[in-house]
């Protein structure tokens, strides 16, 4: 038998912790309120098509690059082609500045669960700008990843995935099936989530719809090619990745389940719509509302909601440090212990100017800017919208261009799996449509952020130059640093 190195133990292990890195606050969060934004029912339905079109040809191969190279995401970009190296500098450097802005949300959600019992609502502002207490509640979160990562793949990341996806499933299913027998109001919310309404839609929704599912399957980013290195052969990738992709489209479903019945309750009791619903406030102002209308009942729905974003966030952001984790230990050969700690460390002094930055009054003096936005609005722009799209084009080429669906089709089948009528599918989306697609996501991402509103924005323009510029920089050092020197693979790691 072939000796199996610090990977994953199991198929279902492997699926569970990429589950884990998926479901995240894009799927409690983001869906629900871009859902509120972009029109409901019509935005969920191309939202689910994204998933189909995009994600899982995308998920496919980013799985698929990182398996068959058991390796860091630099040396697996390096076995497609020698000369793509590079490609994989993005992939480990955008996790870290995701880390950085994600550990600052976790913190608030942290918050938000230990306070539900003294009641969470119109406390947002005063605790966001609170920078004391935001670093210590970002403190608490990094902590909870650390701790996790620092026991390994298997010990750390696979045990603790195991148990906590079931448990925010279950956590999930208990407040969706709570939120629809709240009785008055419920059949509204149901009507806005599932009758689509088609008028409502234009590009901008498309491109949000294209935009949120990317995200949240954690596409473009190391995490699925580091996650994939981790497993062998006997993990059916097209399985796997189906059932992470519909389990995350499940899991952001039923957060609407679970919120716009109780929206539109609190309405039809209340005679208003909560104020605050849209954009981010979603979360932390409205649901808050919500809750304490409820009473007790509220409390405790209150608290298992939040866990469960805690949940949530904890197991993304692990899959987060691992990206940037692995390859220290991999071409540092340090061990994992130094490499996670070290990392923890930068991250946390980086998410405290971000965490104050995310809570202060914009328009005060003083107030800490990049390009016109918060550092925590600015990282966001930077990895989402500019540096993902171009990530995941670089997993599609390599594998529907460079590799070539054939090859790869081969590769698969050879370690046993049937292909069947996915074959002609994927080779046709990998090579063509998919590619195309995030090109689009891409261009019109970049346009809305240099044009928003069609008038010409200097501060949309400079972001955009900063993240094509690190991607100069981060390619530039690849090629001094990297080019012709071992990066590694997973057998480094003791
Ligand atoms: N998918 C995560 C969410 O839904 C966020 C995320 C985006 C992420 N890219 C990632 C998490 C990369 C881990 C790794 O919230």
């Amino acid at each position: 038998m072939e000796k199996k190195r610090n990977g994953f133990a199991s198929g279902f292990g492997f699926i569970m912790a990429a589950a884990g890195s998926a479901v995240g606050l894009g799927n409690l969060w983001g869906f629900p309120y871009k859902t509120h934004e972009y029109g409901g029912a019509a935005f969920v339905l191309v939202y689910i098509a994204c998933v189909i079109l995009i994600g899982v040809i995308t998920m496919t191969c980013e799985i698929f690059i990182g398996r068959r190279a058991q390796a860091n995401p630099i040396t697996a970009f390096k076995m497609v082609d020698k000369k793509i190296g590079w490609f994989g500098v993005l992939a480990i450097l955008i996790p870290g500045f995701i880390a950085c802005y994600y550990s600052v949300l976790g913190g608030y959600t942290v918050r938000f669960t230990v306070n539900s019992f003294k009641g969470n609502t119109g406390t947002f502002g005063a605790f966001a700008s609170n920078g004391v207490l935001v670093t210590i509640f970002t403190a608490i979160f990094i902590a909870m990843a650390v701790f996790v990562v620092m026991a390994g793949v298997k010990g750390g990341i696979e045990k603790a995935s195991k148990i906590l996806m079931p448990t925010l499933f279950v956590l999930l299913l208990a407040t969706a099936i709570f939120s629809l027998c709240l009785g008055e109001g419920v059949a509204e919310g149901l009507k806005f989530y599932l009758k689509p309404d088609f008028s409502k839609l234009s590009g901008t929704e498309i491109l949000a719809a294209m935009g949120q599912a990317f995200y949240s399957l954690s596409l473009g980013m190391g995490a699925m090619i580091v996650y994939g290195s981790y497993t062998g052969k006997e993990v059916n990738l097209v399985k796997s990745t189906a059932t992470i992709c519909v389990f995350d489209t499940l899991v952001a479903l039923l957060a609407g389940f679970a919120i716009f019945p109780a929206l539109y309750h609190y309405k039809a009791t209340m005679g208003v719509m909560p104020e605050n619903i849209q954009g981010s406030k979603l979360m932390y102002e409205t649901l808050p509302m919500v809750f304490e209308s409820l009473g007790v009942v509220g409390k405790v729905v209150s608290f298992c909601f939040f866990a469960m974003v805690v949940i949530a966030a904890v197991t993304s952001v692990m899959s987060l440090f691992e990206v940037v984790c692995q390859f220290v230990i991999q071409k540092f050969r340090v061990s994992r212990k130094k490499a996670i700690s070290t990392l923890a460390l930068i991250c946390f002094a980086i998410s405290i100017p971000v965490g104050i930055s995310a809570g202060q009054d914009m328009s005060a003096e003083g107030a800490i800017k990049v390009f016109g936005m918060d550092l925590l609005s600015f990282f966001d722009t930077v990895t989402n919208t500019v540096l993902m799209p171009v990530c995941a084009f670089f997993a599609c080429v390599a594998v529907g261009w460079l590799l070539g669906p054939k090859k790869v089709c081969k590769e698969m089948e050879e370690d046993g799996q049937k292909l069947g009528f996915f074959k002609p599918i994927f080779s046709f989306m990998v090579k063509f449509v998919t590619p195309i697609l995030i090109f689009v996501i891409e261009i019109f991402g970049v346009y809305a952020l240099v044009f928003p509103s069609g008038k010409f924005s200097s501060n949309g323009l400079g972001i955009a130059l900063f993240s094509y510029g690190l991607l100069a920089v981060g390619t530039a050092i690849y090629f001094i640093f990297f080019k012709n020197k071992d990066t590694g693979c997973n057998a480094d790691e003791e």
